[in-house]
């Protein structure tokens, strides 16, 4: 069977059947490749890209940036004070006078509902950058960075601890469900997902033989696991509440304590970053107890995040390329 995403626009994962999203990884694969040998393709040759942003972003928008260039696109920043979607205009409008100008929008902001109006006005493919409920570009990089170390996402043991009802366990959890993997979210009771996107992982599961298990218990949730994952304990927008979850979620953090639970001496750990894991940001001087995962973890041999975060910029790739101008095979 031949995978068409040509024209597609990517808000979440759920929208992506399997084959979709390992047609994605591959043609990742397949680029980033190429370009540590030095060959670009030019694909995105006089397409015009609109990146979007209500919220700070590094990796994403370089991602998106870089990707551009490689493949002979002109990004175009938006940043939140720049452009008038919302404020003074609707997201309907805006979406329809830069899907005149542009090839493809990127958004990256708060409520999930404002990129589906951007894809539902555009009529050119809109990428979600990142929302409050879902950062789907991030587990492409995600699932690449696991397959290039484990061969397979079937399968595959992977226990995220920590702020269970964000994007990124929304987002994991979807495709965890899609791929076939054992996943875990391991948090407290009070952070465990909204049960509606629980549910929706629960029905992809059916379909592939995954296994998605809530727990607050630690040493139940990390057993055997290949992989863990943990993410900031307060998201972007959230920061008024960073003192109630540092004291919530301490027990959550990632450290050698957690590894030895896991019982598997190959355990890789992932962070889709920005991360605390030492006293050296600003953040981390105010509140030093913030770290969500300890240095000796964030910087060991189990650690794979700064491949993890160059992976960002061969998804986002392969994305604006799948949905824009397809190779022929
Ligand atoms: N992981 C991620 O989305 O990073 P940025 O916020 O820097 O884009
Ligand atoms: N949950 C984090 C992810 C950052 C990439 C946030 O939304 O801030």
């Amino acid at each position: 069977m031949s995978i068409q995403l040509k024209g597609r626009h990517l808000l979440k994962l759920a929208d992506f059947s399997p084959q979709e999203i390992l047609y994605l990884l591959d043609l990742a694969d397949r680029l980033k490749a190429e370009k540590k040998a030095g060959v670009y393709h030019k694909y995105l040759a006089n397409k015009n890209i609109a990146l979007i942003f209500e919220k700070p972003s590094t990796r994403t928008r370089c991602a998106f940036v870089v990707a551009c260039y490689d493949e002979g696109a002109h990004p175009e920043y938006l940043g939140k004070n720049d452009i008038q979607i919302g404020k003074k205009e609707t997201v309907a409008d805006t979406a329809r006078v830069l899907g005149r100008m542009f090839d493809g929008i990127q958004f990256r902001g708060f409520k999930h509902q404002t990129v589906e109006t951007l894809a539902e006005f555009a009529g050119v493919p809109v990428w979600n950058g990142l929302t409050d409920t879902f950062h789907p570009t991030q587990i492409l990089a995600d699932f690449q960075t696991v397959r290039e170390q484990f061969g397979r996402l079937k399968g595959i043991v992977f226990a995220y601890c920590g702020d269970g009802r964000n994007n990124m366990a929304n987002s994991l959890m979807i495709g965890a469900a899609k791929m076939g993997m054992d996943f875990r979210i391991v948090a407290p009771k009070s952070l465990f997902p909204d049960p509606k996107i629980h549910e929706m992982a629960l029905g992809f599961a059916k379909e592939t033989g995954a296994s998605i298990r809530l727990t607050d218990s630690v040493a139940e949730g990390v057993k055997g696991a290949d992989v863990i994952y943990t993410d900031v304990w307060a998201s972007m927008g959230e920061e008024a509440i960073l003192g109630e979850r540092i004291a919530l979620l301490s027990p959550y953090q990632v450290n050698r304590a957690m590894f030895d639970q896991t019982g598997n001496p190959n355990c890789t750990f992932l962070h889709c970053l920005p991360a605390f894991h030492n006293q050296d940001t600003e953040l981390s001087q105010q509140f030093p107890n913030i770290c969500e995962v300890t240095e000796e973890i964030f910087e060991g041999p189990m650690s794979l995040v700064f491949q993890q975060a160059e992976n960002r910029m061969h998804t986002i790739k392969a994305v604006m390329v799948a949905t824009l101008n397809p190779p022929a095979n």
